[in-house]
């Protein structure tokens, strides 16, 4: 039984191949992982989260699953596993894997199997579907770019469906031995002790009539979420499938990744009566400020700002709309996009930006998930090559802005602070080569070092790593996960609110700008953890970035 309860976790996300390296190949791995178990005991965190560990390709980074039962061999073997599973449990720490139900890898079996015999069991498993007017069955276009359809070779007119890359088909969760399958999958995990699941991508395991194009004028694939994300019918396989889990160990916890989800879909994700999703993560808190964007570039190489009152917004909302259901998952970054402060910080106040954007999320009403690194206050690193990225819309967007004048470096680095891959850079733990993440040459690398590393940052009192320290041993007080939420109605340079419960009441006050600013604070003097700001009498004084948590 889990001792860690929904509202107590406290999450920190491990892209495994760029944690720790424990056997000189320049990979992180499991054994890397269970070396640094200590680490992040002190840190404060309950809950780990690893991205996929599974056999793969690596096409997308172990998102394209070949062998659902196997460890990825780069990664270590299944008794790495058991071993990081039992060294956690025994430090009190859950291990959470991400659970990639909505495709395979093109090598997985059954999809060989059913790319080779039309008349394969398997084929079923998968979409494959009749052209239309010598093309496509539709128009909608992949995440990755370009269609959702790849050419059936064994008949030209004849496609199967792929929302991210084409060697990443999606299965026919409408096929009932697709849902059996997964359902072994994941009690084959359980098996190995694993607490609970991160649901990669399910709000797409439902599509539409593929009969139906998405509107356009254009002659190009369209994103058409409205046919292939949070369909009806995937609360019904995803109740299914959870309620099932639920009944083979009923404390497990499920993190379900609902990018695009909504507030009311997240409602429905996490409807307590459903009994599906524990928590959802949305993409949809950070609201866009592309006011620094070229238009005729395109944005996947272009750093965007966040749009401060529509984040406090989306925040509110969030915040506001789960009472009372469900917590909502507080992050900054994952390795889904740039880090936070990459977004955020001008370059000479990073430490301090980090230490108030923690405070602002974390002492939220939710779960935190920390994305490693990031208590370090790490940045997205300036990549060497256009070809470190791994993605063609890199290179498109590449030749564009060459042809506009942009110098290698130029394209580099702003490609660099706006993609997700420049924010999986490994761990830099000392000063040593490599920064201590490994003896070798590291498998993906940027020229432009950390500046700075745990180390170092051991040594600091007023480094961010002993903030987060301080920061997350307050929020496991039950003020700070159970209180109810207010946030007050301030300019968009402050973001103010207090948690409060029968007979206790804290007040959080965060500095967004570069400039000092005063609020109020009445009788709330007493300071629990703070950072560039003090209390003057009834009031609370900022410097740039200033932080402060208070109670009476
Ligand atoms: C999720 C993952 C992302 C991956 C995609 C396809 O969104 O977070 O990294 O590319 O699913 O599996």
């Amino acid at each position: 039984m889990s001792t860690i309860s929904v509202a107590d976790r406290i999450i920190y996300q491990i892209y495994p191949k760029s944690f720790k390296d424990s056997d000189h190949d320049g990979i992180g791995d499991l054994k890397g992982i269970t070396q640094k178990l200590a680490y992040l005991k002190e840190l404060g965190i309950n809950t780990i989260w690893l991205n996929p560990i599974y056999v793969s390709p690596q096409i997308d980074n172990g998102y394209d699953v070949a062998d659902y039962y196997q460890i990825d061999e780069k990664l270590g073997t299944l008794a790495d596993f058991d071993e990081l599973v039992a060294k956690a449990h025994a430090l009190g720490l859950e291990i959470i894997l991400d659970f990639v139900l909505n495709h395979t890898s093109e090598k997985h079996p059954w999809f060989q199997a059913a790319l080779h015999d039309k008349e394969s069991e398997f084929r079923n498993c998968y979409l494959f579907h009749k052209g239309k007017d010598g093309g496509p069955p539709n128009n909608w276009g992949s995440f990755f770019g370009g269609s959702v359809w790849q050419q059936d070779p064994l008949d030209a007119d004849n496609y199967y469906f792929h929302l991210f890359a084409k060697e990443m088909p999606d299965l026919n969760w409408a096929e009932p031995k697709v849902r059996v399958e997964m359902l072994k999958i994941a009690k084959f995990w359980l098996d190995h002790g694993v607490d609970g699941f991160r649901l990669d991508a399910f709000i797409h395991i439902a599509k539409a009539d593929f009969e139906q194009d998405m509107l356009t004028s254009s002659d190009k694939p369209q994103i058409a979420e409205m046919f292939y994300a949070n369909l009806p019918q995937v609360r019904t396989y995803l109740q299914e499938f959870i309620s099932q889990l639920r009944q083979l160990k009923p404390d497990i916890f499920i993190l379900g990744e609902a990018a695009s989800a909504d507030i009311d879909l997240a409602v429905d994700y996490t409807t307590p009566a459903d009994k599906s999703c524990d928590t959802v993560v949305t993409f949809r808190y950070f609201a866009e400020d592309k006011s620094q964007v070229e238009p005729d570039l395109p944005q996947i190489g272009q750093p965007v700002k966040l749009d401060i009152p529509s984040f406090k917004y989306n925040m509110l909302e969030w915040q506001k709309r789960l009472e009372g259901v469900s917590y909502p998952t507080l992050y900054w970054s994952n390795h889904d996009m740039p880090r936070i402060l990459s977004r955020f910080a001008p370059p000479k106040e990073h430490s301090a930006c980090a230490k108030m954007l923690a405070t602002l999320m974390y002492l939220q009403r939710g779960i935190p998930c920390i994305y490693y690194g990031e208590e370090l206050g790490l940045m997205s690193q300036t990549l060497p090559t256009l070809k470190a990225f791994e993605d063609p819309q890199i290179i498109d967007f590449a030749n564009k802005a060459r042809a506009k004048g942009w110098s290698e470096n130029e394209i580099l680095e702003s490609a660099s602070q706006a993609h997700k891959m420049a924010a999986r850079l490994p761990m830099p733990f000392d000063e040593t080569a490599y920064q201590g993440f490994s003896t070798v040459e590291p498998w993906k690398y940027s020229k432009v070092l950390q500046k700075t590393n745990i180390a170092k940052q051991e040594s600091d009192q007023k480094s961010p790593l002993n903030y987060y320290r301080q920061l997350l041993r307050l929020k496991h007080q039950e003020l700070f996960i159970k209180g109810r939420f207010i946030l007050e109605n301030t300019s968009s340079k402050l973001y103010v609110y207090r948690r409060i419960s029968k007979n206790k009441q804290a007040l959080v006050i965060c500095n967004l700008s570069a400039d000092e600013q005063s609020y109020p604070c009445g009788d709330l003097t007493k300071v629990l953890l703070g950072q560039n700001a003090k209390v003057l009498g009834q009031k609370v004084q900022l410097a740039s970035y200033g932080a402060i948590v208070l109670e009476r």
